[in-house]
């Protein structure tokens, strides 16, 4: 993995996220100072994001927090003495910031204080069933918070803007692999929908004010401490609980799923390399990030059952509205550039996940 530059300040959004904790955690373990924001929000188990949030704090030199929720009209200049926050080791220094990512103040507030190198955004109303009935949360994280970073990017240089997209920007594209050159325009859930607009907004910056920016288009991501919406999350839970669980579209569904340390390794590489000239004026780039492998959903399935010694109870169900039948990811790009190739099979990823699943359940 390439050489994490310990001499730059990290503004990492959504960190008490499953991506964003497990990226912080990194940046920390290699002596950077790293800010971090997140609303906490209870979207899923608020409690795993505090275990991650513990996690940071122990893994940080000095650990920092102010709550921009409760104190949503003041500076951080207020909550914080900035000169002790200089004057303290600054390596592997973790600043964390309860805030929002809609409220522009918080942000703004965030850049004029710790004038960040390196903008990692990954805070966002995530999952494509949630959008369904929840749609004005994601157009306040999703589209007023992503351009609310884009214009602190703006007013405050950065070096790199890195930002998450989603393989459900392909909605219901039948071409494989998912190609960053394929057409995306017809997104089957908002979720999608305001991911490709962050791609559209984030682009329009790069090329008008110089921002240089990289969307990375994750593909099912997954591991210990990962997300409790996800199904095989969902699915686990379920298996020990001894319920039933759904399996839509009868079962013939594939997903490249992406280990964590893999996307972990993919992003530091892609954060030290901003892009060049795409040769229309804008420093701007996409990339899919992914396991080039589609796995079959009843395989997922079948190695839960296996890691958990539990024959799960099964119910098929046609396809569910917003859903997509494959993802499957082109990475050539990211291999060519930075030599991506993830490593961890679905077998290794799985049981891991399924022994920290034990350990943090009591099982
Ligand atoms: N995990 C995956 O498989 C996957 C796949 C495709 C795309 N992504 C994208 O990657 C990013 C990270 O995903 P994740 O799996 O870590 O999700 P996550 O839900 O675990 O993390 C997102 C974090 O952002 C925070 N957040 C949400 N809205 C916020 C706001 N307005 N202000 C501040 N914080 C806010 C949440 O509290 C959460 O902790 C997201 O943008 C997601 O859309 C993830």
């Amino acid at each position: 993995m390439e050489k994490i530059d310990n001499t730059k300040i990290y503004f990492v959004t959504g960190a008490a996220g499953f991506i964003g904790f497990y990226l912080s955690k990194k940046l920390l373990e290699n002596g950077c100072f790293v800010v971090g924001l997140d609303n906490v929000n209870d979207y899923y188990d608020v409690s795993l994001k505090e275990q991650r949030l513990c996690i940071l704090e122990q893994t940080s030199s000095v650990y920092k927090t102010a709550d921009l929720l409760e104190n949503d009209n003041k500076a951080l200049s207020e909550l914080f003495n900035l000169d002790d926050i200089k004057n303290d080791n600054r390596k592997g220094q973790f600043i964390f910031i309860k805030g929002d990512l809609s409220n522009r103040n918080t942000l703004k507030s965030i850049f004029a204080s710790f004038h960040p190198d390196y903008v990692i955004n990954l805070a966002a109303q995530a999952g494509v069933r949630y959008s369904i009935d929840h749609p004005d949360s994601y157009i306040e994280s999703n589209i007023i918070g992503f351009y609310n970073i884009l214009e602190c990017c703006r007013q405050y240089k950065v070096e790199h803007l890195v930002f998450a997209s989603s393989s459900s920007v392909y909605g219901g594209n039948t071409k494989v692999p998912f190609s960053t050159d394929d057409k995306v325009d017809e997104p089957v859930s908002l979720y999608a929908a305001t991911k490709k607009s962050d791609e559209l907004m984030a682009h329009a910056y790069s090329k008008l004010y110089d921002i240089p920016a990289t969307g990375l288009r994750f593909f099912t991501v997954y591991g210990p401490m990962g997300r409790p919406d996800m199904a095989y999350y969902k699915f686990t839970d379920k298996i020990v609980n001894g319920q039933t669980i759904q399996i839509y579209n009868n079962g013939d569904m594939r997903r490249d799923f992406t280990y964590i340390d893999d996307i972990i390794k993919g992003i530091c590489n892609v954060i030290f390399h901003p892009p060049i000239d795409n040769g229309k004026g804008a420093r701007y780039k996409i990339y899919n990030i992914g396991n080039n492998h589609p796995e079959p959903l009843m395989d997922m399935v079948r190695l839960l059952e296996k890691y958990l010694k539990i024959e799960a109870k099964k119910e098929f169900l046609p396809m569910q509205p917003g859903d997509v039948y494959q993802t499957y990811a082109d990475t050539s790009d990211l291999e060519k550039n930075f030599g991506f190739k993830p490593s961890t099979s679905l077998e290794e990823g799985l049981r891991k996940f399924v022994d920290w699943y034990f350990e943090y359940k009591n099982l």
